[in-house]
């Protein structure tokens, strides 16, 4: 059933298409960390995308229903509407302050998801995959999740408590269900048809022995308070908070409308990113839901690790919450952004320090790459006239530092498809080592004296391998490499990876303006932590 997985397919209306998408987040709480996390590493993918051809949608947004919301808006002396309406404007605050480039923002109290929500639960009921009956059980609020008793761990004073650490309360009343047991084993035949379906593979193994170890029927809806998308023609049921949220991706893909333009394009998603918490709603009851009511599974789901700070974890209780938007003060935007898709293998957890997001800005971004630019640009603009350099024939020495700029593509790609981000910023510095051990053994500084035209063909091998570096680098750091790439004089319609080797080298001659430092280095404030 997954069709072109990495490489995309040829959709409605020509070209490949990518739809990618971050969970919908609560809006219950302040965005932190972990949500822009999520939301970085789909724009760099979603960047990374566009840049290589694809027509990319990348779908974020918020979810806004279910009794943590409710709970919330209460504590905050509010109707849920404008609770809901307030808190979705922080997370799309956020989505724009940290630059991501997002094509549509969800929200799931809009109409246009009543509608699909709605839609979907139709075709369920008419298919007989949903039958009313009456749960009693745990019910984790904080989770929004159902948990069985034997699924329960021991808390403080005999109290017991979701597998999660969140509280569990008993609820029993009316509800529908959604027949989940019939779906074991087309689930396990999913998964093993679809061998990509789940990453990282430590999740998919977990996932395959939850499904194997068998499925219960699922509660999907609740009589006990109204805050959710009606059950259709029985109003005393909302719609389980998950089955809701999960169909934010259909929504946003035009459904019901399975013949929409969109929906034939987008649909099924090329990737859902989440975190690793939610990866059972998204790799068993989602592609369950889905199958059931005849349409196709996503492409792929990949949880990522979270975050800890100083090797806590990051929770409001412990007063530890990482604030984005004092990162991005503090540090920069684009250091940030670097910063948190460098420092951990993407899928494991990690650790925040302000000690190792300074040693990042100041070794691979100071020292590495900002010396590199600083260094190659200022001497063509001091030595070639302000304008990128006349070159003569290239030595081997130039050959293997531009091919190994010219093989980064190739390389990066298989990394962005499997979600090994760390990787491909590895490979990338990895020939900004290159690039910088060449400068140091070629010495233009010497050559400026002894041989002017070797030292315009060494410096004009730099300035194409920094062209590629800054091409590359573009997902990650968007506004750096622009300023990189407009040093450059690259036109802005010429920075796609269609314009990387030889056709889109740099042409000698073109005027260059005065070169700027673009990574400078973290200093440590007075009195300040970092
Ligand atoms: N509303 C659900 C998702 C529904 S998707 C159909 C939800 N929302 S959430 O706001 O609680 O979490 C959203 C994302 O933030 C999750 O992917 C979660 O893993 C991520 N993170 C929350 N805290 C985090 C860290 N400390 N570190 C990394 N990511 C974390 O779940």
């Amino acid at each position: 059933m997954a069709k072109g997985q990495d490489t995309g397919e040829e959709g409605v209306g020509g070209g490949r298409s990518f739809y990618i998408t971050t969970p919908i987040y609560y809006v219950n709480d302040v965005p932190h960390i972990g949500h822009a996390y999520t939301t970085l590493s789909c724009d760099v993918l979603a960047r990374f995308k566009r840049l290589d051809g694809f027509d990319v949608h990348f779908l974020t947004g918020t979810d806004e229903h279910g009794q943590k919301v409710e709970k919330a808006s209460q504590v905050a002396g509010m109707t849920p509407q404008d609770f809901v309406d307030k808190v979705s404007a922080n997370f799309r605050d956020l989505v724009a302050a940290m630059n991501a480039s997002n094509d549509d923002f969800i929200r799931t109290t809009e109409t246009r998801h009543t509608e699909a929500c709605q839609a979907l639960w139709r075709e369920l009921a008419a298919r007989g995959e949903i039958y009313l009956g009456s749960y009693s059980g745990w019910y984790a609020v904080r989770d929004e999740a159902y948990y069985a008793e034997s699924e329960l761990i021991d808390g403080p004073a005999g109290k017991k408590l979701a597998p999660t650490g969140a509280e569990v309360e008993w609820v029993e009343e009316p509800s529908y269900f959604f027949k989940l047991s019939a779906w074991q084993d087309r689930l396990l035949a999913y998964y093993e048809a679809n061998p990509d379906f789940i990453g990282p593979d430590s999740r998919r193994n977990e996932v395959v022995s939850f499904v194997k170890g068998g499925l219960l029927d699922l509660s999907v809806s609740r009589t006990s308070f109204n805050w959710g998308v009606p059950v259709p023609d029985d109003p005393a049921h909302v719609m389980y908070v998950w089955i809701d949220a999960l169909t934010n991706y259909i929504t946003a893909a035009g459904y019901p409308d399975t013949d929409s333009a969109l929906y034939r394009r987008f649909w099924p998603a090329d990737l859902h990113m989440i975190g690793k918490d939610i990866i059972r709603f998204h790799a068993v009851y989602w592609p369950a839901f889905l199958m059931a009511a005849g349409l196709e599974p996503p492409k792929r789901v990949y949880a990522h690790g979270w975050w800890t700070n100083e090797g806590q974890k990051i929770s409001k209780s412990l007063g530890n919450i990482i604030d984005p938007y004092d990162l991005f003060a503090r540090y920069g935007l684009d250091q940030t952004r670097y910063f948190l898709m460098r420092e951990v293998p993407f899928g494991n957890d990690g650790d925040f320090s302000p000690r190792a997001i300074a040693n990042r800005i100041n070794g691979d971004l100071a020292n590495d790459l900002g010396n590199l630019a600083q260094r190659v640009l200022s001497m063509i603009g001091k030595n070639c006239g302000a304008a990128v350099p006349q070159r003569g024939p290239f030595s081997p020495e130039d050959e293997a530092l531009l091919s190994s700029a010219h093989g980064l593509l190739d390389a990066a790609r298989p990394l962005f498809d499997s979600q090994a981000f760390h990787k491909a910023l590895e490979t990338i510095w990895a020939v900004i080592g290159d690039a910088n051990r060449y400068v140091d053994a070629q010495a233009p500084w010497t050559l400026r004296k002894t041989d002017p035209d070797r030292m315009a063909t060494v410096l004009y091998a730099l300035a194409e391998t920094i062209r590629h570096l800054a091409i590359l680098i573009q997902p990650f750091m968007p506004e750096s490499c622009a300023k990189l790439l407009d040093q450059l004089a690259v036109e802005e319609g010429a920075r796609g990876f269609a314009d990387l080797g030889a056709n889109g080298a740099l042409r000698p001659g073109t005027a260059l303006p005065k070169p700027e430092g673009v990574f400078p280095r973290y200093v440590e404030e007075e009195g300040g932590e970092g």
